[in-house]
């Protein structure tokens, strides 16, 4: 059976981890995979996270199953986090998902499923693995314009003029923040002038939310898919848990459904369960239930807001500190964009050849795209780095 096969090419963004971890120089940067780092270069367990584990192994009764929707308190708390806390109950249901991966590739296929042919618009450019989680799903995939990587600017009224063009009732994915890999976001004008030409032309919007609270602040994050979820009859959200919580390894993440009203969104919610049930059955409960105790309990709430703000604002000054260098070390302004953008992401606009170089003779890391993940950063080596950026330019 597997003399049969061809060794799979990899993904790129993983293979670059292999790499970092394999280059022994001792001054090394990563700013490859989207994984936040401190001041120290680690990935530490949040405290209000480390909190709320010990809680759960001293009160964790059982280890039988829970059910195909998760964990349910954790799926109310993460839409009131994500839709607000007046959302539209009626209308909205929600399931746990192992990641916002696993949440991207359930809803992907309840929407493959719905009609002959679904097609997927995404952004030029998107997550690299939106792809094939979308194809292999069954969707047809087509892009729409999104970045002008001269300004570093999102390119809306190609955007938008490309989506009032496409077929009515097709899907259209968009980053609810944090745009990765670009960094470059929607305001809330633009998110209202995006939603108008969504219920216009009768276009289903899929948002993929990874990144809330690394932005601009949690609620500010979310305003713009709040700002769909008033006006849209019906959209899907896949929310990951991976960043704002740091539980990468722990998988959580939910599928968000808002429906026509009531007895539509309990349709598609039972579809949504039956696809998750033939493929992992039920989600991993350990990282949601940790979650469900931290949204629940208010110092813990308290302690792990304060912790995702600092960790958005170290991004912000590292955004200004490389923006500055950048500007010292290149004479010029080119660079000005990445204090601008929001999120974990810029793309710095280099050849792979450029990039390629970086990773050479600087031990540098970053996508072959030249996205970089600003909280990878060292503080006391933007200078370093600016030089090094501008020495291959
Ligand atoms: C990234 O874009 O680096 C992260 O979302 C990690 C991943 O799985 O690609």
């Amino acid at each position: 059976m597997f003399e049969m096969m061809k060794k799979a090419e990899g993904d790129k963004i993983l293979a670059l981890m292999g790499l970092y971890r394999a280059d022994t120089r001792p001054n090394k940067v990563d700013l490859g995979v989207g994984v936040y780092k401190d001041a120290h270069g680690k990935t530490p367990i949040m405290s209000a996270l480390g909190k709320a584990e010990r809680w759960q192994i001293s009160h964790q009764a059982s280890k039988s199953y829970v059910g195909l929707a998760g964990d349910v308190g954790f799926n109310d708390a993460i839409t009131a986090l994500a839709l607000g806390q007046d959302y539209d109950r009626e209308r909205v249901r929600s399931q746990q998902a192992p990641g916002g991966s696993g949440a991207l590739r359930i809803v992907a296929e309840l929407l493959a499923g719905s009609k002959e042919g679904a097609t997927i618009w995404v952004s030029d450019p998107t997550w690299p693995n939106h792809i094939p989680i979308f194809s292999t799903a069954g969707l047809t995939i087509k892009h729409y314009p999104y970045f002008d990587a001269d300004s570093g600017q999102v390119r809306f009224e190609a955007m938008i003029e490309a989506l009032r063009a496409i077929p009515e009732r097709d899907i259209v994915l968009l980053h609810g923040c944090c745009h990765n890999p670009t960094g470059a976001n929607l305001s809330l004008d633009q998110w209202k002038e995006l939603g108008s030409v969504l219920v216009e032309r009768s276009l289903f919007p899929f948002i993929d939310i990874a990144y809330q609270g690394f932005g601009d602040g949690l609620d500010e994050d979310a305003a713009g898919l709040r700002h769909l979820a008033q006006i849209v009859p019906e959209m899907a959200i896949a929310l990951s848990c991976s960043k704002n919580f740091a539980v990468y390894c722990d998988r959580v993440g939910a599928a968000i459904l808002l429906g026509r009203n009531g007895d539509e969104a309990d349709k598609a919610i039972s579809q949504l369960a039956l696809v998750a049930r033939k493929s992992y059955s039920m989600p991993p409960n350990h990282g949601a239930s940790v979650i469900r105790h931290i949204l629940q309990t208010d110092d813990l709430h308290s302690e792990w807001q304060a912790e995702l703000e600092a960790m958005r604002l170290r991004m912000l000054t590292l955004r200004t500190g490389l923006a500055e260098s950048l500007r010292q070390h290149t004479n010029s302004d080119r660079f000005d964009f990445v204090a601008n953008h929001r999120g974990m992401f810029s793309r710095l606009g280099l050849s792979l050849e450029q990039v390629e170089q970086l990773r050479l003779d600087h031990a540098i890391y970053m996508v072959g795209d030249s996205r970089i993940n600003v909280a990878g950063l060292p503080d006391d080596g933007l200078e370093d780095l600016a030089a090094a950026i501008a020495s291959v330019l």
